[in-house]
């Protein structure tokens, strides 16, 4: 049994808290608030294949210190998750790599839509979270952009009720704007090139798909005030439509790019600073429900490449909640919604089960971040002073301390 004594609840309420647990320990949580452990429903891990970045082993680490203990990885890997064989294959992989750490942190896995596998996707309705659609390409050569797979997808998520997660950039568009950029060969043209009329064009398709098909819909990194205009009237609609945002998108605007160069480099691209204001104000309105890290770690080397060489993605899920509780002290955010955006809302969407896991967090605690678990060394929060971290993390009855 582990014993949490005199814990704070977000409400202020002082309450000592049991969990079963082969561990016999004390923790005494004055001071401390305790929180659902976080669920992430949107990381990169890079098994198979692409372990040079990061691999369940050092991304577990990370999870943990971020006070997640759940985590929903995404396809585009090496090969893509895209037949049951190679989901098989994958989860094996996963829970080798989580047994030599002796971390049992909890897991899903997206599905990759592919063109040429689209017969996969019943077979594994019963073990995955749900559909990743690419509707741009990104990392990886995973990339749904004719109307016919598209539908197709749609409809049989409909019919074998799974969820389609989307990457809502219009890959005709992106590639149409490219060419108009051709020479420009510097980091912020990146943010102009995959513009939000990229996001909204296939954010406003992914709509009218589940309009047509009845499809639960969730919609990745939700970037702009426009998508989430988009978004909001869908909901009040009625339609069975979920968004998320990221850390990167509330935190970082393409200013950005002065500092961090390449690293700022991601898909969707950073905004101006403007939809800043629109991405908080859906928080509050519950347009937004989620929020994922997007952990997408590339090494540094191919970070520094010159634009168009260097790949899109940071890594950012052990910062995410210093992130918010660092918002929270700026009176962006209230302790209540940090709760629904990194665990409650994903409970309800994703139909998860309860269970004791939680993170004590320790709310005037002030670090200033100079390293991470992330196999990729770096992190593009470095430098910054965050209020609020995690300071033991429970997860299935095991409890880590930092
Ligand atoms: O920036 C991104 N990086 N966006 C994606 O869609 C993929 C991700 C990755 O896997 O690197
Ligand atoms: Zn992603």
């Amino acid at each position: 049994m582990i014993t949490i004594q005199g814990v704070s609840t977000i409400h202020g309420e002082q309450t000592n808290l049991y969990i079963p647990s082969k561990e016999e320990k004390i923790i005494s949580a004055e001071g401390l608030i305790v929180l659902p452990a976080v669920i992430d429903p949107h990381v990169h891990f890079r098994t198979p294949g692409l372990e040079y970045k990061e691999d369940w082993r050092t991304g577990a680490k990370a999870a943990i210190r971020g006070g997640c203990t759940m985590v929903f990885d995404m396809p585009n890997t090496k090969p893509p998750t895209f037949t049951a064989m190679l989901l098989e294959e994958k989860k094996a992989l996963i829970d080798l790599q989580l047994k030599e750490v002796g971390i049992s942190l909890r897991y899903d896995l997206f599905f990759g839509a592919d063109k040429q596998h689209l017969n996969e996707i019943s077979r594994v309705k019963h073990s995955v979270i749900g559909i990743k659609v690419f509707m741009g390409c990104s990392t990886g050569n995973l990339v749904i952009d004719d109307d016919e797979s598209l539908h197709a997808v749609f409809s049989i998520a409909a019919k074998e009720n799974m969820l389609v997660a989307v990457h809502a950039e219009d890959e005709h568009l992106i590639r149409k704007r490219k060419a108009n950029f051709s020479g420009k060969m510097d980091y912020p043209v990146h943010s102009s090139i995959r513009n939000i009329e990229v996001a909204t064009t296939a954010v406003a398709k992914a709509i009218e798909l589940t309009r047509r098909y009845g499809t639960r819909l969730y919609i990745l990194h939700v970037s702009s005030a426009e998508e989430v205009t988009l978004i909001k009237k869908a909901k009040r609609e009625g339609l069975p439509v979920f968004a998320e945002t990221t850390p990167h998108h509330l935190f970082f605007d393409t200013s950005a790019y002065e500092t961090l160069g390449g690293r700022a480099v991601v898909n969707p691209p950073l905004r101006d600073k403007s939809n800043h204001e629109a991405l908080f104000a859906a928080i509050h309105d519950k347009t937004i429900d989620t929020i994922g890290s997007d952990h997408a770690p590339h090494t540094l080397d191919e970070k520094s490449k010159i634009y168009g060489e260097c790949p899109s993605g940071m890594p950012g899920i052990e910062f995410m909640l210093p992130l918010l509780l660092n918002a929270y002290h700026q009176k962006r955010l209230s302790l209540e919604q940090i709760v629904l955006l990194t665990s409650g809302r994903a409970r309800d969407i994703f139909n998860i089960p309860a269970y004791d896991d939680c993170v004590l967090v320790d709310l005037n605690k002030i670090v200033t971040i100079t390293k991470t678990e992330s196999k990729c060394g770096w992190t593009p929060y470095a430098g910054q002073t965050l209020q609020g971290w995690p300071i033991h993390t429970i997860l299935n009855g095991r409890c880590y301390s930092f």
